[in-house]
């Protein structure tokens, strides 16, 4: 996947605000860990004194919200997204976590441009993927107690629906067999198998928590199912040779024949890892 081409699939996805959000709810509804992940992530953590902080890939500011009550009260929020869209909704985010917040649609190398050790604390759920080069500087502009809270999938997220989409794909002469879907591609970039070793070049010291998770839609749920699997398609089905439309359509016909048949519940992987990030090494470890 290209830079360019992979910029588009981002705006493939995440265009749909309202839809992203809807996603957001039939995830929260159908897991099996009913923690709050950001309370997990933020558990145990002193905030107090956080002050200058940044959400990155920030969409509807999920993550932002969960700060509230537990920075200093005169803490300033920036949201990085390259969709503009998100901005009232981030801002939004803001008021109701208590927090002063500032909108950047610059995308998230906007970090290059600013000053070393200023950030007192760097949020980022479920986007880190998308840019993993920006790390080093995540770690030059976090302040000596500056901390780093990411939260990121496992390889195996989604892996039912890739498993699907490859079959139906392959077995109709759309995708040769060798090709990578862009999530696959996406989740090789940063996941919770490859992030402790990217991360630990640039942090001394990293805590990982699991967060273990599945998505079960039981018989009756195929709405939902097929609904969180459309706002997911350009990462699923984009490999495909012929046209998207007609690949979707297969593999709605596709999903809803397994679901059926099984009469049981519809199983999606959704395990993810958090990893708290401190002491900045403000360059590589060698
Ligand atoms: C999976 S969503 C997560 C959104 C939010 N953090 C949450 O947990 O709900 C990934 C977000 O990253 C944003 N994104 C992707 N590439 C980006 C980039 N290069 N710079 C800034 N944001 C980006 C997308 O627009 C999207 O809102």
């Amino acid at each position: 996947m290209s830079e360019d081409n992979g910029k588009s699939k981002v705006a493939d996805v995440f265009i749909d605000v309202e839809a992203h959000r809807l996603t957001a709810d039939i995830v929260k509804k159908h897991s099996t860990n009913r923690n709050d992940i950001r309370e997990v992530a933020l558990k145990g953590l002193n905030l107090e004194w956080c002050r200058n902080i940044v959400e990155l890939g920030c969409g509807f500011g999920f993550f932002t919200k969960a700060l509230k009550g537990k920075v200093h009260p005169e803490a300033v929020v920036t949201g990085v997204d390259i969709i503009s869209d998100y901005k009232p909704l981030f801002l939004e985010a803001c008021k109701k976590a208590g927090v002063k917040g500032v909108f950047t649609s610059s995308g998230a190398s906007v970090v290059k441009g600013l000053e070393e050790k200023s950030v007192d604390l760097v949020i980022c759920s479920y986007s880190l993927y998308f840019f993993p080069e920006i790390i080093p500087d995540i770690s030059r502009i976090l302040k000596k107690d500056g901390l780093l809270v990411a939260t990121v999938h496992n390889k195996e997220n989604m892996g039912e629906l890739v498993h699907a989409a490859k079959d139906v794909l392959a077995a109709n002469g759309m995708l040769q067999e060798s090709v990578k879907l862009p999530i696959e591609i996406l989740i090789s970039r940063f996941s919770s198998e490859t992030g402790y070793e990217t991360l630990s070049d640039w942090f001394q010291d990293i805590q990982t928590k699991n967060y273990v998770n599945t998505l079960i839609f039981k018989p009756g749920d195929l709405y939902f199912l097929l609904e969180y699997f459309s706002f997911k398609q350009p990462l699923l089905l984009s490999g495909a040779r012929a046209g998207l439309g007609s690949a979707l359509n297969l593999l709605k016909i596709h999903l809803e024949k397994l679901f059926t048949q099984r009469r049981d519940n519809f199983t999606i992987s959704k395990d993810d890892t958090v990893f708290v990030c401190s002491k900045p090494l403000y360059g590589r470890r060698t």
